[in-house]
């Protein structure tokens, strides 16, 4: 399709948006990362190699422009490793950054780790990558944007600002910042617009997830930005005329890393497997991820807060082997069943899930492989009727299954 795919995750963040992006990139003439910086870790699988990104959108390796938008965090760091890595893949397209974009620097970490240490048991457990602060710079503005790189006069004379600003004594390296970032500084709004102008494809790959949104996530337990679909525009300057498709991924489970009400989180023997099985580890950080059953009520939110058209299922072969899978339908608050996730999403801590359950699916690696080739009719039957229940109770279709951590594991429905 000519226009804009956006792709968002539906849960708290890690739900296999980085390989959703590379399979819906191949057609596109750009990819962007549009909101978070490097708190965000995207892997795409391609034959036996795996490639993450902190920084870049994933799906590049697919093809198109990848592309920073200016509501993202640059992390000069990140960046740096990223543009070395696809310059050795020999990925054609020069990255574009926007003149906008904020730029990650030593006081936004250090502001992280205290505000943090200063939460105590309250803690969020941040990525610890400046998100929150590197923010808070931008809304006073204070902060320091890539279009900026060009002068180091004047990163010097801002930089002493800050430290005034923050009382934190630091340095930043303005010469290296304008020999890493000022090359690719350009401006994104004029960019995107001109390629759907003339019938080009834009892909927005998210970051995070809809549960993790500063405004419509489990505040305080977010990140700093807005992960909703419509962000994709405010924070690319793509104008809202421009035809478009919302993309939700969700996993087959729920994970959540960082601290957070998690109504359906399980633990013991059935969380252990899933976490083994899944690969279940931070990206970024490397720590284990929280797991539980899918939670409907806080999909059904999901895709009314993003108008999502489509929904890519990832993970669904990690759940094989288990005699039963579980999704909630609904909570019980103060003695009284309800599925709606809006008049508990202040208490989310206190509910107790209502869950249904479905039968399991045993199937080896030949079974998903015949899937992939000869499509969703060809998915193990339980694993295809716990699908269909899921898109008729969230009312969106499912058009695309992942199977495996391969791109190619995918299944594409038509
Ligand atoms: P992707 O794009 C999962 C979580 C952190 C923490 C909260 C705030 O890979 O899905 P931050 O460092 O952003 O201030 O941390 O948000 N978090 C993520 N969880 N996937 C991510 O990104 C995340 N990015 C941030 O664990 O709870
Ligand atoms: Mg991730």
């Amino acid at each position: 399709m000519k226009g804009v795919d956006v792709i968002v995750g539906l849960q708290w963040g890690d739900e296999g948006k980085g390989k959703i992006s590379y399979v819906l990139s191949k057609q596109a003439d750009a990819v962007v990362r549009f909101q978070g910086g490097a708190n965000a870790g995207h892997t795409v699988k391609i034959g036996e190699t795996r490639y993450k990104f902190n920084m870049l959108p994933a799906g590049c390796l697919a093809g198109p422009r990848p592309v920073i938008a200016a509501g993202c965090l640059l992390d000069p760091e990140a960046f740096e490793r990223e543009i070395k890595l696809i310059t050795s893949l020999g990925v054609k397209h020069k990255p574009l950054v926007s003149e906008s974009t904020h730029i990650i620097l030593p006081h936004h970490r250090e502001l992280d780790g205290r505000i943090e240490e200063l939460r105590g048991s309250e803690a969020v457990g941040t990525t610890r990558r400046g998100i929150g602060p590197a923010y808070a710079d931008k809304m006073l503005r204070v902060g320091i944007r890539a279009g900026e790189t060009t002068d180091p006069q004047l990163i010097q004379s801002k930089t002493q600002l800050l430290q005034k600003l923050h009382g934190i004594d630091f340095s930043v390296d303005a010469e290296k910042l304008r020999q890493t970032i000022s090359p690719f500084v350009g401006n994104v709004e004029t960019y995107l617009n001109t390629v759907l102008e003339s019938g080009g494809r834009v892909v927005l790959e998210g970051a995070q997830g809809t549960l993790l949104d500063i405004d419509h996530g489990t505040y305080p337990y977010v990140t700093s930005s807005n992960t909703l679909a419509a962000n994709g525009f405010v924070s690319t300057g793509v104008a809202v005329k421009w035809k478009h498709s919302v993309i939700g991924v969700m996993k087959a489970y729920a994970t959540r890393v960082g601290a957070g009400p998690f109504p359906t989180e399980l633990d013991g023997d059935v969380a252990e497997r899933i976490r083994e099985v899944g690969g279940e580890y931070g990206t970024t950080t490397g720590r284990p991820r929280r797991v539980g059953w899918l939670d409907i009520p806080a999909l059904r939110y999901a895709c009314m807060v993003n108008g999502v058209d489509e929904i890519a299922v990832t993970k669904v072969d990690v759940l094989n082997g288990l005699s039963t899978v579980k999704a909630c339908v609904g909570y019980v608050v103060n003695g009284v069943e309800t599925e709606s996730f809006t008049d508990c999403l202040m208490m989310l801590d206190d509910v107790k899930p209502v869950y249904v359950e479905f039968p399991g699916w045993s199937v080896g690696d030949d079974d998903w492989h015949a899937a992939v080739r000869n499509g969703w009719d060809d998915l193990p039957p339980n694993a295809r009727e716990y699908l269909e229940w899921v898109e008729k109770t969230l009312h969106v279709k499912i058009s695309l299954v992942s199977v495996g951590e391969e791109a190619g594991l995918t299944v594409q429905r038509t």
